[in-house]
Parts: C-alpha cells; structure tokens; sequence
C-alpha cells in the first residue's frame, strides 16, 4: 500500500469499469440506499482506489445515482469516509441494451468463457459498443488533468478504449486488466470484430490477464490475426511504435477483508446462522456464493448434493448445502434458463430428502452485502466454487480470507484460474457430478488436523499474494515504463 502510494505519489490514476463501486438506489420509502454490487472487479479494485485516490468512472446504473453527484456528475466515495470521485456516466436504454447486455454479455462474455453457450454477434450491438467505449473515452479525457495520467482500463467492456484514450492522451500509461479468460485463438475467431478488438486492446502500455494460459492465448491470437512483431522472451507485442506488456497478474483481495471487521466469532457465526435458516445446530453446512450466471456451474453443483445424498444417505438429515445466487443479467434468455434450471434440481432434491423439518438444499435468490457473505463463509464447513470456467474467481480467495480459525474445506473447480494457486483445496471437475459429490463427503470427513494444514496454507497464499501486491506490480512496471520513456526523452 504505501509502496502504491510512494510510486504513484506524482501520477493522476483514472481507473475506468463498467460496474460501478457504490449503487445509490431509491427504495419504497423514498430513502436513498448504497448498495455494494456483486462483482469480483469491484471487490478487487475499491480498495486500490481507495488507496491511490483519483477518480473511477463508471456507468451510472441505480435508481438514485444521479440524486447525489455534482455538476460533473461526481459524487465522493465510500459513503462513510470518502476517498476518490466516482463520475457517473449516463448511458440510454438503448446503449446499455446493445453495448452492456448484448455485445459484452451476449458476445464476449461466451465467447471468453467455455460454457457452451453460443456467443451472438450482431452489426447494431456492435456499433453500440464502439459509441460506449468513445463515450468513455470522452470521459477519460475530460478528467485528465494533464496529458499523461495513469489509466486502469478494466475488463471486456472497454476493448477499444486503450487505442481511444491512446489516439487522445498519446503521453498516458494505460494499463488493462482483462478480468475474465482469454480463448484460443480459434474460438476467438468467431468475432467478426476480431481484428478491431485487438487492436484497441493494443493501445495498452500493459495488458494483464490473471494466467500464463489467457496470456498465451492472447499473444497466439494476435500473432494468428495481426502484422505485429512479438518478442515471446519480453512477453511484447507490437503493431507500430510501441509495445505493449503482455503479463499475467493474478487477482486476488483485501487482506483482511474490510468486510471481516467487527465480524463475530466462527462459533456466533455458526449459530447465528443456522438460527437464522432454521438449521439444527449438529447439521453440517456447506455454501456457495455467486452471481445466478451460467458459467458458475450452480445446478451441476446442487445435482452432486443429490448425488451425495444417494451415494452416502448418512448424510441425510446431517448436511445442509446453502446456495446464495445474486440475480444477474436478468434480461438475457440465458441467465433466465439458469434460474429456472437451478429451481428446479433444488426443488427435486428436496422433495426427495427432506424431512422432519430439515431440508437439503437452501437457494437463496437475492443480493447479500459483503458482510452477510463473510458471516456464512464463518458458519460454513465448506465451500463450494464448482464454476464451469472463471478468469480466477475471488469467491474461493474470500472464503479462506474468512476462515481465521483455520477450519473449514474449500471445494475448488480446476476451471477457475484461483485453482493455479489454491492447491490445498480439494480440486474437481465441475462436469463431473459424481466426482464432486465424493469430493463433498471427504470434505465433511476430513480431520480437523487436515483442514488446517490446508487451509492455513491456502491462507498464507492469500495473504502474501493480496490485491496490493496484484495492483503494485502492475504500477510498479507502468512507474518503469514512465520513467525510462522520461529517460529516452532527455536523450
Ligand atoms: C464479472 C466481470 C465483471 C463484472 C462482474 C459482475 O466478474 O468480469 O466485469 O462486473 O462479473 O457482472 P455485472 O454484469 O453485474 O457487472
């Protein structure tokens, strides 16, 4: 952190997403609430940009957000102590409806990840998407305070913001973080757009992705579909004048969470809890947390709890598996089919094993705020993060952030790039139904001895591997480059 700050002491940061940090919503009352979004990016990047300040733009997307910013369309942030602007940008419905849900979630979402969910391409979402990130854009260089800010591009919304704000700001350190996996270059091919899209990412001074794997990936498909020079050895990629920083950079969290302050004790969250799902205190219990999107893997998770009931009945009435799904996307055909996908195979399991007033599975559909989240992660003995794929998923990382008393077993698919590093986690294929019901009953078999041997180790990672160290060796490279660019200038 202080690092972050030393090295950044004399640079403007401008950090660019599509989520916004805080959501201000008008609720029945007429009151104004702030509301934390579900999203790994936003739990990541807050609270590096509460540490270097600067400003966050982001699509303005609560029913109260335009309540409460200035004239600039800023408002201070966090509520409760202040430390950054964020600046609201204003999309139309049709924006959000072609930019945001169709060609970013519709498009590049499926086609990153493999899910087997066809990605659509469609001319008219493309054309939004180029006039969102130009408005973006538009917004970077209306708060630039001088021609050579540090920019944090995040993620698949804004691939042709680099070459944007580089054509506008020629001077700026952009640095991207693509926050989900990259494809082989075959599947990328499908996008009509392919060639455009690597070329705004190209304007980037560094490019990241969270593994080796997506950065191969990358370089492969720029090679395959570009004139470019790329020095494999230096992990470059050109296409005219200047290289741009190909590296992995594995995201992770806050260490301690913020949300795990003033948290209670395992055993008063353990009992909360179950008090409050009506859940015997002698029942087991596993979680899963994660937005309703299909690449989460959620009803192939809830049909290996059947499978374990099956397989191994003394569990029955003895184990209890709470899945949390925050509604996403709700619009998109294909989030809607997960929702009722799910449903259904937890209302078959528990019409099929329940009984006297104890019941297998628990879906819980609404949003939790971090610290509800932190709580079950406490009263939990396992977790379970079975996702189809997943550029790293910080859900396992928050899980073993949670577990200061070092018990509880974390159940990880090796399809989330967080499997490269948390080797002690009991790793599974989330096809494999059968498998990850085994791997559900050693998790509640295992010794207490075994558990903290993992888990404190999976602790060490997390604490030594923390989003500070993520973010401070993305500036740390871009301080670098600024530096030795100042030095060819003299020369
Ligand atoms: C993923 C994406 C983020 C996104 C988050 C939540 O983690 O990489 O960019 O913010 O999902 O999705 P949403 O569409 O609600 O922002």
């Amino acid at each position: 952190q202080a690092l972050i700050g030393r090295e950044l002491a004399n640079s403007q940061v401008i950090v660019v997403s599509n989520r916004e940090p805080y959501i201000h919503e008008r609720d029945e009352s007429g009151e104004i609430t702030v509301r934390r979004p579900a999203s790994g990016l936003v739990t990541a990047l807050e609270p590096i940009t509460r540490a270097c300040g600067g400003v966050w733009i982001a699509h303005g997307s609560g029913s109260a957000d335009r309540d409460v910013v200035d004239s600039r369309d800023r408002v201070a942030v966090p509520p409760e102590d202040p430390s950054y602007k964020l600046r609201r940008v204003w999309l139309t419905e049709a924006e959000e409806e072609g930019y945001y849900y169709r060609f970013a979630n519709e498009g590049l979402w499926p086609l990153c990840h493999i899910a087997f969910v066809r990605p659509k391409f469609r001319r008219e979402d493309w054309e939004y998407y180029k006039a969102v990130n130009a408005r973006f854009a538009d917004a970077v260089v209306a708060e630039a305070a001088g021609p050579s800010p540090i920019v944090l591009v995040q993620d698949y919304h804004f691939a042709l913001l680099p070459r944007l704000i580089r054509q506008r700001l020629p001077e700026a350190t952009i640095v991207t973080f693509w926050h989900i996996p990259w494809p082989n270059s075959e599947v990328f091919s499908i996008c009509p757009w392919r060639e455009e899209i690597l070329d705004g990412l190209l304007g980037s001074s560094i490019l990241g992705f969270h593994t080796r794997f997506y950065c191969n990936n990358f370089i492969d498909t720029v090679d395959r579909f570009m004139e470019s020079h790329i020095d494999r050895e230096l992990s470059t990629v050109s296409t005219g004048r200047e290289a741009t920083l190909v590296d992995d950079y594995p995201i992770s969290i806050e260490w301690p969470p913020e949300a795990l302050a003033g948290a209670s004790s395992v055993e008063v969250a353990r009992q909360t809890v179950r008090e409050r799902l009506g859940i015997g205190a002698d029942v087991k219990l596993g979680v899963g947390v994660e937005r309703f999107d299909y690449t989460k893997g959620i009803p192939d998770r809830l049909r290996a709890v059947g499978i374990l009931f099956e397989r191994h009945p003394e569990w029955i009435g003895r184990f209890t598996f709470v899945q949390v799904a925050a509604p996403t996307r709700n619009k998109l055909e294909a989030y809607q089919g997960i929702r009722s996908e799910s449903e259904q195979a937890a209302e078959e399991i528990n019409s099929r094993f329940a009984r006297n007033g104890w019941r297998p599975i628990e879906l819980l559909i609404r949003h939790h705020e971090p610290a509800e989240v932190m709580e079950l992660f406490r009263a939990a003995d396992l977790c379970v993060v079975t996702s189809l794929h997943d550029g790293m998923n910080l859900v396992a990382k928050e899980f073993v952030a949670a577990r200061d008393d070092e018990r509880g077993v974390l159940v990880l698919s090796t399809f989330a790039g967080a499997s490269r590093e948390l080797l002690e986690a009991l790793l599974v294929n989330p096809y494999d139904n059968d498998g990850m019901a085994e791997a559900i009953d050693r998790a509640l078999k295992m010794s207490e001895a075994e558990q903290r041997g993992r888990m404190r180790m999976m602790r060490e990672l997390v604490r030594d591997n923390n989003v500070y160290r993520w973010a401070g060796s993305m500036l740390l490279e871009a301080a670098r480059m600024r530096r030795r660019r100042a030095i060819r200038k003299r020369m």
